[in-house]
């Protein structure tokens, strides 16, 4: 059941192909829709259809703090699901998000179903799963995986050897739990993968160009071996076709300033594949854009207002009228800053993804709204 607004949708229309009718049209192919912007340019609309990410199998979700990574990052997890592939979700920071968010006890170290997938039209919605992975865990599962050695890493652990390492070199951390995901993505079994995707709830925008470049990470910790090693097979899932980084924002000058500067840092990087950028807790605009316009200028009609609420049985409707149009003037004003936000977002020139906000809060079924409005835009 669709909670809130529908997601706005902008597609190109009459576009047949994915990722590469997608590009064509962003680098300035004929006949593609535009919208024009306050400021006058005309700024591209992206495209999108159900495949905008295929072949992508690690999804890293990053963004300004408080923004949704962790609501988005299910979500998504809910949305890839779709039609029975099995989706991991993983959370790095240790906060337990994602536990709270399908209300489930603090998630151990190790994957757990949370909840069933998105269904659509008769596809049945596959499993997700969940793993809170902490640098702790990690390095024990490397030990183990790599070099049968749990018992001594059990050891480890209680000398206090782990905490120590993982402190007193962060870019350790950092190895240990990107290489859990690149690691759950790639696993296999009976000659096929585990997951279909992998979903990070990954650290915020400011520190996600540090925490995903793992090689420079280790890169005074260990010129050469198995560390070495590892960051670079880390580095490689990283830097393939198969991972990329989508952005989760508001329509705010902060979040959406850090967005840009997020995907600047990576595109400077150059080696790491761009994903969409989603913009969270959209409200609709309640007026027509004539009446917002007026609103924001200050010409709201108070006297017809007036009129209007008194017409309507209301007492003193003068200056419940002057109150209300005070109010409109900032609604407007506010709407005005989100057009502006949402054209400085297309000029980065990813494709970009609407949702709603969700006036009831965020629970199973409000999940599942954003997922099912990730999966038609194209998300998913
Ligand atoms: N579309 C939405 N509609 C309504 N509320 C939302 C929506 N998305 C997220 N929220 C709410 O916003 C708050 C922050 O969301 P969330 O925890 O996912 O953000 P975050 O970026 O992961 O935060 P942090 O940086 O603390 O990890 C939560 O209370 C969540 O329920
Ligand atoms: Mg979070």
């Amino acid at each position: 059941m669709r909670q809130g607004p529908a997601p706005r949708k902008w597609r190109d229309q009459g576009q047949v192909g994915g990722r590469r009718a997608r590009n064509r049209a962003r680098d300035g192919a004929a006949g593609r829709r535009q919208k024009k912007c306050a400021d006058g340019d005309s700024l591209q609309v992206m495209s999108a259809r159900d495949t905008d990410w295929d072949g992508v199998r690690l999804h890293v979700v990053t963004g300004k703090g408080g923004t949704g990574k962790t609501t988005v990052a299910a979500a998504l997890a809910l949305a890839l699901s779709c039609g029975g592939r099995k989706v991991l979700l993983i959370e790095v920071e240790g906060r337990q998000g994602i536990a709270r968010l399908f209300d489930r006890p603090p998630l151990p170290y190790a994957e757990r179903k949370v909840a069933i997938g998105l269904g659509a039209s008769g596809m049945p919605g596959g499993d997700v799963y969940a793993l809170a992975v902490d640098p702790e865990g990690a390095l024990l599962d490397y030990l183990a995986m790599f070099y049968n050695l749990r018992r001594t890493g059990q050891a480890l652990t209680r000398l206090g050897v782990v905490d120590f390492a993982t402190t007193i070199a962060p870019g350790l951390s950092d190895v240990l739990l990107t290489g859990k995901a690149t690691e759950a993505a790639r696993r296999k079994a009976d000659g096929r993968e585990v997951y279909d995707a992998v979903v990070m709830d990954a650290p915020p925008t400011g520190r996600i160009g540090r925490f995903l470049n793992v090689s420079v990470a280790v890169s005074g910790l260990a010129k050469v071996g198995p560390i070495r090693n590892h960051a670079d097979t880390v580095a490689r899932v990283i830097r393939s076709p198969q991972t990329c980084v989508h952005f989760v924002t508001t329509l705010e000058e902060m979040p959406v300033q850090e967005t840009l500067d997020g995907i600047g840092e990576l595109r400077a990087d150059g080696g790491i594949q761009i994903g969409g950028i989603v913009i969270n807790m959209v409200r609709p605009a309640m007026l027509p854009e004539a009446d917002l316009k007026a609103a924001a200028a200050g010409r709201t009609d108070e006297a017809e207002l007036a009129l209007a609420l008194k017409t309507a049985g209301l007492r003193d409707s003068e200056p419940l009228a002057a109150a209300l149009a005070a109010e409109l003037t900032e609604y407007a004003q506010s709407m005005a800053v989100q057009e502006r936000e949402r054209c400085e977002l297309a000029a980065a020139g990813q494709p970009r993804y609407e949702l709603p906000f969700i006036a009831d809060g965020i629970d199973l079924a409000g999940l599942y709204t954003l997922a099912e409005a990730l999966r038609e835009q194209g998300a998913a």
